[in-house]
């Protein structure tokens, strides 16, 4: 077996079975590209501040550039021995170009190097995840401009409450998403600040050029103090956090979707590419794909108190324990890139609202009866006496077996005067819905406008 980089401080070797606890090369071998590209601007830097020669730093970064070929072959294969990505790079580089090899960790730590991997690594996935936010948005706003006129019971405790466009409905999820796009901007500049050059911890003694390196790696800025460089992820808790809220908006989709398939609902048809049979029960159709996001979204809650509980005692700077910071947001990351991908097929071509079904939905209950209300309050009734009335009415529908529609002008008349024909219009579920016109209200107008807005935002950025 190799000796350890660190071996000669050591008398005996390490016990074989914590070599294998102590190992992180399992994981973090998906940080390699961000290693080498690090290390090749280090290597940059080096010769630029005078500390190795030219061909000393152009001998890395060629070398270095061979390990990535290897990477892409399918040969870059480091074993257990490595301990880490960082050893496995810098032992492989030093078996391409020989002694000069030996050079590359001038002036630099594993824990600057760590840091600097794992920003260049989140800020590639935030930008993937961010236009896959985009294109889920880009389905939800065909899906809702196809459906301004398809009506959807609307509900608050999960009770009818007030009839709303499909399209409303939809875009609440636009909306829901338009944040998580905005929040992953903002977490991105918080990611974008280069630790390299922090060292182990203070810093080092080599007149290191750390804005160069940052510039070369397109780092926005650099760490102002070392000890928090090498030891801050706040970075890692930021996505996590923004990456769970993604996964709450899915997931309250997911449980919507889920009901909308039942027979109980039926306001939608899973079509078979996107949906599951029983083993057992020849009649079934599941909701799988809904079914898994909701349950993936536990994981990622996970990783952030995860994360959250493995930073709150750590002592300043670097401790092992950051090793841990890994898996959890590469889970984190993989578990949000397929949840998204698999929602936005889901709602492209996996489903299709029942619109017949819809309308009968609609017309079968009391949800016009905040209308009936709201029609006496514009004649004058004050709105809480209104309320009352209407609330006598549906009571003794309700006994009678009639919904309101069902009421004679008679029978309207005679709870209060001022009904007159326009009461039958006026609850009618399109009307209930347009006149609903208030600013960011279900009203068509508004959704006409709500659609021009976020069509105009998926152009402009
Ligand atoms: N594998 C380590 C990690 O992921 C790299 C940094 C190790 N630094 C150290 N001083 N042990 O955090």
């Amino acid at each position: 077996t190799q000796q350890k980089t660190w071996s000669q401080r050591f008398e005996s070797a390490l016990h074989p079975a914590i070599a294998r606890f102590n190992a992180s090369i399992n994981f973090d071998i998906e940080l390699v590209e961000y290693d080498l590209t690090g290390s090749q601007a280090h290597a940059k830097m080096l010769a630029k501040s005078g500390i190795i020669s030219q061909t000393e730093a152009e001998q890395l970064v060629t070398g270095l550039e061979q390990i990535r070929q290897e990477h892409h072959q399918g040969k870059f294969n480091p074993g257990i021995e490595a301990e880490d990505v960082h050893f496995a790079v810098e032992r492989r580089l030093v078996e391409i170009v020989g002694d000069v090899g030996k050079k590359l960790h001038t002036g630099r730590s594993r824990n600057d190097q760590v840091g600097t991997d794992t920003r260049l690594y989140l800020r590639e996935q935030i930008q993937v995840i961010r236009s896959q936010l985009r294109e889920f948005q880009t389905v939800i706003l065909d899906l809702a401009e196809k459906n301004i006129e398809t009506l959807i019971p609307g509900y608050t405790h999960l009770q009818r409450a007030q009839p709303l466009s499909l399209a409303h409905h939809l875009m609440a999820y636009f909306q829901m998403t338009q944040r998580d796009w905005e929040r992953l901007g903002d977490v991105y500049q918080r990611v974008n600040i280069s630790p390299l050059g922090c060292g182990a911890l203070a810093g080092t003694t080599f007149p290191i050029d750390r804005r160069y390196t940052a510039e070369l790696l397109g780092f926005e800025d650099i760490y102002a103090n070392s000890l928090d460089g090498v030891s801050d992820r706040d970075f890692v808790i930021e996505f996590l956090a923004a990456a769970s809220l993604i996964m709450v908006h899915l997931s309250r989709l997911s449980e919507e979707i889920i009901f909308w398939a039942s027979a109980e609902f039926k306001f939608v048809n899973l079509k078979d590419s996107c949906a599951t049979g029983s083993s057992i029960m020849p009649q079934k159709k599941n909701p799988d794909v809904p079914e898994l996001v909701r349950g993936k979204t536990g994981r990622v809650f996970g990783h952030l108190q995860a994360m959250l509980v493995m930073m709150k005692g750590l002592p300043l700077a670097y401790n092992k324990d950051l090793q841990e910071d890994k898996e959890g947001l590469f889970d984190g990351v993989n578990t949000v890139k397929a949840c998204l991908e698999a929602m936005t097929i889901l709602l492209k071509e996996g489903l299709e609202f029942r619109s017949q079904r819809l309308a009968e939905a609609v017309n079968e209950d009391f949800s016009n009866a905040t209308d009936v209300a709201d029609y006496l309050a514009a004649k004058g009734i004050p709105f809480r006496e209104a309320y009352n009335l209407v609330g006598k009415v549906v009571k003794t529908s309700i006994e009678n077996g009639k919904l309101l529609k069902d009421l004679s002008l008679t029978e309207w008349q005679e709870l209060h005067p001022v009904f007159a024909a326009d009461i039958y219009e006026a609850i009618s579920p399109r009307q209930v819905v347009a006149a609903r016109n208030s600013e960011g209200g279900t009203g068509f107008a508004q959704i006409e406008q709500a659609l021009k807005t976020a069509r105009n935002l998926l152009k402009n950025t």
